[in-house]
């Protein structure tokens, strides 16, 4: 079965009353853990009430719609606008001492946006810029007439000075032959090296992309992200017990590699479906160990037929205004 049309008025109609939470509500784990609310992470009432009893969080995944082909596409200075309140609502959850990545998108036939909007925009802020990581795809798009466009940006900074785990990727190291003397010794590189593999920089190109024959595939959910890339900055930039945000949940990544980790998340997405599929992929996970459902649908417990996953009879767009409660 195709996923489900999630931008279809009568699917969504029929999927939303199997959704626990409403505009505004928030779902507390009864383990403790974490919570996910469905809300606008714009809104900072409605984040402070997410935060609400939680210690400031460490680190911060966010990964908006990058106002390209998914989700709905507004003018550069409107999508800066709401860019503008997410980033602030973050840095006042995060602790005086945090890391903040971010995904970022970047419009080839459109000068880049809003990549360079993004960058000056946060260039007026507190955040001190730290990296900026490429992860190469493995699909890309545009292979007859242009460079094949296979990259995902994603911006690392940080508030004052958390502390960075440095990481290695399993690519084992290959490369010989740089000598130097080491207490009167000739020692070669891979001698003095502290790993066999070779260090996580600011090129990934050993991470998989989510595909439907994954076990981590959550169908619906397009523009999820590979658990190996959000557990990688979970590594790098937390520890045990620290609290991670996450604005935008979609298939609830980031609530996931929290559960594996030993984090806690507090996470948030607008759509009512997306904050369901973020609970119910935990709770499936704490009740199989799987990490998503492959082909199969998050939603077991309602009959799908083709009207739920032919093309929209009347589309609508995932933006703030248009979700129905
Ligand atoms: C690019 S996806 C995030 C993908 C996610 N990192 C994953 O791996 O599944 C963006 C998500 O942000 C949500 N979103 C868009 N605007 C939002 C807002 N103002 N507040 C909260 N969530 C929003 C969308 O519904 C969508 O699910």
């Amino acid at each position: 079965m195709p996923p489900l049309n999630l931008t279809d008025k009568e699917t969504r109609t029929k999927f939303l009353p199997h959704c626990r939470l409403k505009q505004g509500e928030i779902w507390h784990d009864p383990l403790g853990k974490h919570v996910v609310g469905c809300g606008d992470c714009c809104d900072e009432t409605f984040v402070r009430d997410l935060m609400a009893g939680r210690p400031k969080a460490r680190l911060a995944i966010q990964d908006p719609p990058y106002n390209l082909i998914m989700f709905a596409r507004r003018s550069v200075e409107e999508y800066l606008s709401f860019c503008r309140k997410w980033v602030e609502n973050t840095y006042r959850a995060l602790d005086d001492n945090a890391a903040l990545y971010i995904w970022m998108g970047a419009d080839q036939k459109n000068h880049f946006q809003p990549l360079p909007q993004f960058l000056s925009m946060i260039a007026e802020t507190k955040f001190v810029s730290r990296s900026f990581i490429t992860m190469r795809n493995q699909r890309g798009y545009g292979t007859q007439k242009n460079w094949m466009a296979i990259r995902q940006e994603l911006l690392y900074y940080t508030k004052g000075e958390p502390e960075f785990s440095v990481q290695y990727t399993d690519i084992p190291k290959i490369l010989r032959g740089y000598y130097k003397h080491v207490g009167g010794e000739e020692k070669e590189n891979l001698d003095r090296s502290r790993s066999q593999t070779i260090r996580a920089g600011n090129v990934w190109v050993d991470i998989q992309q989510v595909f439907y024959r994954m076990e981590e595939n959550v169908e619906n959910c397009p523009a999820q992200k590979p658990l190996k890339a959000i557990e990688r900055i979970i590594f790098a930039s937390s520890k045990e017990g620290d609290t991670v945000i996450d604005f935008f949940a979609h298939a609830g990544t980031t609530l996931l590699a929290c559960e594996r980790t030993g984090r806690n998340c507090v996470t948030c997405d607008i759509d009512p479906i997306m904050a369901e599929i973020s609970i119910r992929r935990l709770e499936h996970f704490r009740r199989t160990g799987k990490t998503g459902w492959q082909r199969a649908n998050p939603f077991d417990d309602i009959t799908v037929t083709m009207a739920d996953v032919s093309p929209p009879s009347h589309p609508v767009q995932s933006t703030i205004s248009d979700i129905p409660a």
